[in-house]
């Protein structure tokens, strides 16, 4: 009785009552708000672009995607490149890369990975014993991770701009030739990696660019948080957990 009032009130105050609505539950996201950019046709064509790139498998990403693609059309506001490190099969950059119309735009986007998978020695101890190491090793022998560069540079070669960089990080990132950075997408899944590319591009990060982490908020990747959060304070910023497990940081 008093649960039926409690609804019948909070329905009249406009609130969305979870036992009738459901509207998004994807990509370990629950959420009885409005997901109305799913039915935008900008995001649709991105969003296909990036399954595309991933030969027609659908992660169900939406949320996810919709926020990189919010990041990426606020940033190109500021001067700089675009640099994605951790690109796999270029799954989010594509999309992004669609929606930008990258082609008419003067920037490079750097797309940075060993396209080789995981560098299996760099997960600390911390992260071997929350399985991260395992999941990796896994990952690999299912083929998730693309190897095969033909693949990579077909579906790349639509943007004369965009320049596959392999290598692993943070070797690789020493022989790039590489001034202000728009946008700065991390997504390595493993903490070592991403501590080293944070901390080799935020100099070069234009004031009001946007470093976007895949992996802030995600269960089994405290570490690379922990890690994120003490960097933000040291460089005076403050990172956006966002329930889609991505960290979001505007530089000022
Ligand atoms: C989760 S996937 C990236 C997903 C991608 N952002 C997308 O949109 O689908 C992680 C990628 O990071 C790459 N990676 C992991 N450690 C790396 C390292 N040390 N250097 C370069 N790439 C690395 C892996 O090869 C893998 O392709």
């Amino acid at each position: 009785m008093i649960k039926r009032v409690l609804g019948a009130i909070l329905a009249k105050a406009g609130y969305a009552v979870i036992k009738n609505q459901g509207r998004h539950m994807q990509d370990g996201l629950f959420t009885v708000h409005n997901d109305h950019f799913r039915d935008d046709p900008a995001f649709r064509a991105a969003y296909k672009r990036g399954v595309l790139a991933s030969m027609g498998v659908d992660p169900a990403f939406e949320w996810r995607v919709h926020v990189a693609l919010w990041a990426a059309s606020t940033a190109i506001q500021a001067p700089g490149d675009f640099v994605e490190c951790g690109v796999n099969a270029g799954f989010i950059s594509s999309a992004i890369m669609h929606h930008l119309r990258w082609e008419s735009i003067n920037r490079r986007f750097l797309l940075i990975d060993t396209f080789n998978g995981p560098v299996l020695q760099q997960f600390s101890d911390a992260e071997v014993e929350q399985g991260r190491l395992k999941l990796a090793e896994a990952s690999l022998r299912s083929g998730a991770y693309v190897t095969d560069m033909v693949r990579v540079s077909r579906n790349f070669s639509e943007w004369p701009n965009a320049v596959v960089v392999p290598g692993e990080v943070p070797q690789v990132l020493s022989k790039l030739d590489v001034g202000a950075v728009a946008f700065l997408h991390i997504d390595m899944n493993c903490a070592f990696p991403e501590r080293a590319a944070r901390e080799h591009f935020w100099e070069r990060i234009s004031p009001r660019g946007i470093v976007l982490r895949d992996d802030y908020a995600y269960f089994g990747h405290e570490e690379q948080a922990e890690e994120m959060d003490k960097a933000a304070v040291a460089l005076g910023t403050k990172i956006l957990s966002l329930p889609t497990g991505q960290g979001l940081i505007v530089k000022h």
